[in-house]
């Protein structure tokens, strides 16, 4: 096992407050990131925001406050979701950060003393009011795509990347590395185009003055995406580089929605290739969101709020419900009732009754007091070896990143453990003094099923997680254990007193 893990976000433009879909790839790298942690692996995990370029100047403007004043205000709604969703992102970058702005004008200048970076001009169409411009494609019916206005043709200096250098290069990386793009369906999208010819990439404006001079040439500003994908390097040290850096560098994992995997799985690498930075190791692009089966949007009003989700389901079934409702790369639907459904029959039923159910028994049949295996029969060897199973397929679910298919798979163990009770009827031993040794034996084996339940649950819902090990007697916090030894059978200590019921997931009202 590699002994680091470096797992990032995107970062996320602050033209706008945090929805749903921000929410989403932050959870499920923390979820990730969690899970690592728990591995035994040193994690970092980066978020941030992207506060340069086009996107926020604009809508600056249109609130008539300078674009960091817009920055410095929504920058605390990105960052307040750390505490609201439990995220255990070990920094937050912004790109508006000194230390950020050495990082690029030092990647830029590697690549212009190599001879990747000249000097060019763009041309295009420029819609002066929307201060944009925009490809004969993008037009529409010749006018402005944003305002509908006329546009006029126009050409500044630009300095270009030689992207069309870097097509054999990319290809021979995307050869050499088979899961550096994931899913594998946008890992051959991305290869088919790279394979159909890179032009090269227009890297400066001087159209716009919101982002990081280009060094020694400070009439330009550098474009916003250049800026923004070497956040991922800036937030380990680079350019200074030290301990920080070559422990976790090049990057596991950049979590990403597919809308943004070609600046992620093209440029970016091609950038760093130019500059004599190792490429990250990796990059998945997971689905998007819809809204009640409808696209998400300020105009039909339906943006989906994670404050509000975490206030009214609170942060566990939230976090549960993104991960577990849509396979981690494919698209899904958001809708309350289906939110509903899965809280209260699975967390609330099958988890929380699993727990509560057995916690219950042992006050009534044993005071409280966890009694010892005794004497395990083939029904607890079976509910050891599907333990151990769940464990070793929750791994290799997640080191594929597939979080729904590690969820399912705990899933079927807090279904075997309420099925196991059932069968073991403990409520019929317990009528019987002779069989006492067998009931304490029954309950023992379900209460240990719970605790690896528990044990596994940990990355996805934290805050449940905490207080059920803590209900089930087991010290220190949750997120610290190891799963190579928290994971073992048996982790249960004989003995220790229990509570009789512990609140994990509340059932709501349909
Ligand atoms: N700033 C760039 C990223 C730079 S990374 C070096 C950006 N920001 S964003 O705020 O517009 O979007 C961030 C992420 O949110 C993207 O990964 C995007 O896919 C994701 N989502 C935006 N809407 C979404 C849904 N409706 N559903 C799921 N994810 C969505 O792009």
């Amino acid at each position: 096992m590699k002994e680091t893990f470096y797992i990032t976000t995107p970062i996320y433009y602050v033209n706008d407050v945090p929805h749903i879909g921000h929410a989403y790839t932050t959870i499920a790298a923390d979820a990730l990131a969690r899970y690592h942690r728990m591995k035994g692996q040193k994690v970092f995990f980066l978020t941030g925001t992207d506060e340069h370029g086009e996107k926020v100047h604009k809508s600056a403007v249109q609130q008539g406050v300078s674009p960091k004043e817009l920055a410095d205000r929504v920058v605390t709604r990105f960052q307040g979701l750390t505490p609201a969703l439990h995220i255990t992102n070990d920094d937050f970058i912004r790109t508006s950060e000194q230390r950020h702005y050495a990082s690029v004008q030092d990647l830029f200048r590697k690549s212009l003393a190599k001879g990747d970076i000249y000097l060019g001009a763009y041309e295009g169409w420029y819609c002066t009011p929307c201060e944009s411009y925009w490809t004969d494609l993008q037009l529409a019916d010749g006018n402005c795509p944003e305002c509908r206005r006329p546009v006029e043709k126009r050409k500044e200096p630009s300095y270009f990347f030689r992207l069309s250098s870097y097509q054999r290069p990319l290809l021979d990386y995307y050869e050499r590395n088979p899961a550096f793009i994931r899913p594998e369906s946008r890992r051959n999208e991305v290869v088919s185009f790279v394979a159909g010819g890179l032009n090269d990439l227009s890297l400066s404006r001087t159209s716009l003055t919101w982002g990081i001079p280009v060094p020694g040439d400070p009439a330009h500003v550098i474009y916003v995406w250049y800026d923004a994908l070497t956040n991922y390097i800036t937030g380990v040290g680079y350019p200074a580089g030290g301990e920080r850096f070559d422990t976790f560098w090049p990057a596991d994992v950049h979590i990403v929605g597919k809308d943004i995997l070609r600046f992620h799985a093209v440029f970016w690498p091609a950038f760093l290739l130019s500059a004599g930075v190792a490429p990250p190791l990796g990059v998945f692009a997971h689905g998007w969101w819809t809204v009640e089966g409808q696209k998400m949007s300020k105009s039909l009003g339906n943006v989906v709020d994670p404050y509000e989700m975490v206030a009214t389901y609170g942060p566990d079934a939230f976090r549960y419900f993104l991960l577990r409702e849509v396979p981690f790369g494919t698209d899904g639907d958001f809708s309350r009732k289906a939110l509903v459904h899965r809280i209260n029959s699975e967390l609330a039923n099958d988890f929380g009754n699993l727990l509560n159910r057995s916690l219950g028994m042992l006050g009534k049949y044993f005071s409280g007091t966890v009694p010892p295996q005794a004497r395990p029969g083939e029904e607890e060897r079976a509910m050891k070896a599907k333990a151990e199973d769940v464990l070793r397929a929750v791994d290799g679910a997640m080191e594929e990143l597939e979080l729904h298919r590690a969820l399912s798979a705990i899933w079927e163990l807090v279904k075997a453990g309420n099925k196991y009770v059932d069968s073991t009827a403990p409520w019929t031993l317990a009528k019987d003094p002779a069989r006492r040794e067998r009931l304490g034996t029954v309950l023992y084996t379900v209460l240990e099923t719970a605790r690896i339940c528990v044990l596994l649950s940990a990355p996805f819902v934290p805050v449940a997680a905490q207080n059920m090990w803590e209900a089930l007697g087991c010290e220190g916090a949750v997120e610290k254990a190891v799963l190579s030894t928290a994971g073992r059978w048996g982790g249960l200590s004989e003995g220790a007193t229990l509570a009789r019921s512990a609140v994990v997931f509340p059932r709501i009202e349909e």
